[in-house]
């Protein structure tokens, strides 16, 4: 004991002695020693020994001494030595105490943060420091690459350090390295507290980093809107103990109130409509406007004022005109208006509701898209005179399947198959339903019109409706669609998902219903053709459907048909074959996909939906029962980013010249595509089409 007390304090005399001043024997000695910190264990030998030709000693003899305020700029990181300090966040008090060997304060240098929490001694201390320009010099590529804070004991940050990608201004310097630390997990609301400390300074503006982003994208994986917005205001609210500073507190009250204001423009600026939509929010903004009016008297926020103000102004203009404009959906697609924007919670359609197992009646209800499957149910029944209990709401598809839905479902209109119809049922009726023989699709191909127009004016006219349904698509529809129809709408997501399988099954419809073998031939022809316009069109999604229309076994056995085909458009048949293949995860389509860096697409739908499906269901949403995943929260919003990026440009294609005059309104052809969605009945027009091959 009594040596290693001679040992301690022998380091802290030469620990004092200016760097410029220890001499080799010293500097071995100090070296020896930091050997012994838990907190430098992970660093090579060599940082080490360089540490130790630059690392400080600073003592305190005081208990209650402040270190650094929450807020202040970061000058130095810290290891204790000796004592013990607390970690104190405005608005939270203590969070946790660290003791000999551990380490604090390097979140502001490797962040270029503000100090996220004031350090107060618990007693008199003996700390290492270790100054900005010495670390950013040793230790900022190679200090740890994760950091765990902690707060009452339990984990509730994890940082991962990453390299920044580069901004502009630094791309020319080959030496230039930026580092951050990004989140792997946290609770959601220090998640929301770091972003509002690292995040939002304008002067990090140029940074490249999708943290915030990732977290506006994907929230409602995680908290509620309402909580959301609960703890916004009490961010915004935290006060700086009396006994801080006074100018440092003042400041960061200020920089939180900024903060707050930056955070709900770019919430705006995601998707101002969904936010808009969000229970709670149009509150929520009054509240927070009216705090930041009565604040401007004593903090410079002038900027803030106006913003808040436009965005209540906006918000109240949106209720306004939802309120006017309440729109009617037709369920029928044919009939149906472009309605120029995405179909929204409170907008209604009429939907028909069968019941009966012989000769089925129908019960219209009127619903909105946020309707749960157990009001449609109750709506639909009210008029029938047998007891309520153990109906059920399902689908009946056109080959006579059915699909229950749960009570608490969403977006029932939309989730429908294409010739699929809502029937309401007891259980034991459930196995006697037939489809309507409406269902049954088309007898006759489109004949005239089919025949009429050029490849380029079906892929364009496809185009322009696919891409009309594809812009309305929010990416939270994408979350809602693996979380569960009870979380929220789909309808526009929805819409796209059954028109791919609508294109599809049109195909194969039209070619198994034509009865000449020559103009079997030439519709072949014509949707291969068209398929590649759609390509060129950047409207991958309508090539993929084109071409799994094509690939549909009912077609692809019509052995004599195709050898008709000039050899040309066989060799682009092989070619739709490798992006029909699932195998290797789609890597033909993937590919396709990468090669295009300019919006406007129409992207492969069933590929994203497959993506984020795969996300979610291989990642926990919570690590350790509290901890918010990021790294599955980065993922997904690096999914919703490629939808962003294929609608962040207007499709605006050049009309394509009639090939011959016609009058026909292909715009309504398009929207109302009649087809056959049955397999078997495909099956059995193909084979009365050609007779099998012996
Ligand atoms: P920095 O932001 O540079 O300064 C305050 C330091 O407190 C911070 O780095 C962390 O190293 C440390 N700290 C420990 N626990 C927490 C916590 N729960 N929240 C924020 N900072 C913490």
């Amino acid at each position: 004991d009594l040596i290693r007390h001679g040992s301690d304090a022998l380091l802290r005399m030469t620990l004092r002695k200016p760097p410029n001043l220890r001499s080799n024997d010293e500097i071995d000695f100090i070296y020896s020693e930091l050997m012994h910190i838990k907190a430098l264990a992970h660093l090579s030998t060599t940082i080490k020994r360089q540490l130790a030709g630059c690392i400080l000693l600073e003592s305190h003899n005081v208990g209650g001494t402040v270190l650094f305020n929450q807020g202040d700029e970061g000058t130095s990181w810290f290891i204790i030595l000796k004592g013990s300090v607390n970690v104190v966040i405005y608005g939270k008090g203590i969070v946790c105490s660290l003791h000999e060997g551990d380490d604090f304060g390097k979140l502001a240098l490797v962040n270029d943060a503000p100090r996220a929490a004031s350090i107060i001694l618990r007693e008199p201390c003996h700390l290492l420091r270790v100054d900005k320009d010495d670390f950013n010099r040793i230790l900022k590529d190679v200090e740890a690459n994760t950091v765990r804070l902690k707060e009452l004991g339990m984990d509730v940050l994890i940082l991962e350090k990453i390299q920044q990608p580069f901004s502009k201004e630094q791309r020319g310097d080959k030496n230039a390295k930026s580092y951050r630390y990004s989140v792997m997990a946290g609770t959601a609301e220090k998640v929301l507290e770091y972003i509002l400390d690292s995040r939002l300074d304008e002067a990090n503006q140029h940074l490249q980093d999708t943290l915030l982003e990732d977290y506006l994208l994907t929230y409602i994986f995680f908290i509620s809107t309402e909580l959301l917005c609960q703890n916004l205001l009490m961010y915004y609210n935290s006060r700086a103990r009396p006994s801080a500073g006074g100018e440092a507190a003042k400041n960061r009250m200020l920089l939180n109130r900024r903060h707050v204001v930056a955070f709900v423009m770019c919430w705006y600026e995601i998707d101002a409509e969904i936010m808009f939509q969000k229970a709670g929010v149009r509150e929520f903004l009054k509240t927070l406007s009216d705090s930041v009016y009565a604040d401007s008297s004593q903090y410079d926020l002038k900027t803030e004022v106006n913003t808040m103000e436009s965005l209540t102004q906006a918000c109240d203009g949106y209720y306004e005109e939802m309120a006017a404009a309440k729109l009617t959906v037709s369920s029928d697609s044919s009939k149906s208006e472009d309605l120029g924007r995405p179909i929204r919670p409170s907008d209604e359609t009429i939907v028909k509701v069968f019941s009966g197992t012989v000769d089925p009646t129908y019960t219209a209800v009127r619903v909105s898209a946020e309707t749960r499957a157990e009001v449609i149910l109750k709506l639909a029944t009210k008029k029938q005179p047998s007891s309520e209990s153990g109906f059920v709401l399902v689908e009946i598809k056109s080959n006579g399947e059915y699909k229950l839905f749960k009570d608490e479902e969403m977006s029932v209109e939309s989730n429908i198959s294409v010739n699929g119809r809502l029937f309401c049922c007891t259980k034991d009726q459930l196995a006697h339903l037939n489809p309507l023989p409406e269902q049954q699709g088309p007898n006759e191909p489109s004949g005239k019109i089919l025949e009429t127009i050029s490849s380029r004016e079906l892929a364009y006219h496809s185009t322009m409706y696919d891409w009309s349904l594809f812009r309305n698509v929010h990416e939270s529809e994408l979350i809602h669609y693996v979380l569960g129809r009870q979380t929220g709408i789909t309808n526009n997501l929805d819409r796209l998902v059954t028109r791919h399988s609508q294109i599809s099954w049109w195909v194969a419809t039209e070619i198994c219903l034509t009865s000449s073998q020559g103009k079997r031939v030439h519709l072949i022809k014509k949707f291969i053709k068209a398929a590649q316009h759609c390509k060129e069109f950047k409207n991958l999604f309508g090539y993929m459907a084109i071409t799994m229309g094509l690939a549909n076994t009912a077609v692809t056995r019509l052995s004599q048909t195709f050898e008709k085909l000039p050899a040309k458009f066989k060799k682009l048949l092989k070619e739709f074959e490798s992006f029909n293949e699932p195998s290797r995860n789609h890597r033909a389509s993937r590919y396709l996909f990468s090669t295009i860096n300019k919006a406007p697409v129409i992207p492969f739908i069933p590929l994203i939906t497959k993506d984020i499906t795969f996300a979610h269901e291989g990642n926990k949403t919570l690590l350790d029962d509290h901890l918010v995943n990021f790294d599955k929260m980065h993922m997904v919003a690096d999914i919703l980013r490629i939808v962003r990026f294929c609608k962040s440009e207007e499709m605006d294609l050049p009309i394509p010249p009639m090939e011959k005059p016609h009058e026909y309104n292909m715009a309504a052809y398009f929207r109302g595509l009649r087809v056959i969605d049955n397999q078997r009945r495909l099956m059995q027009l193909s084979f009365k089409k050609e007779q099998k091959k012996y």
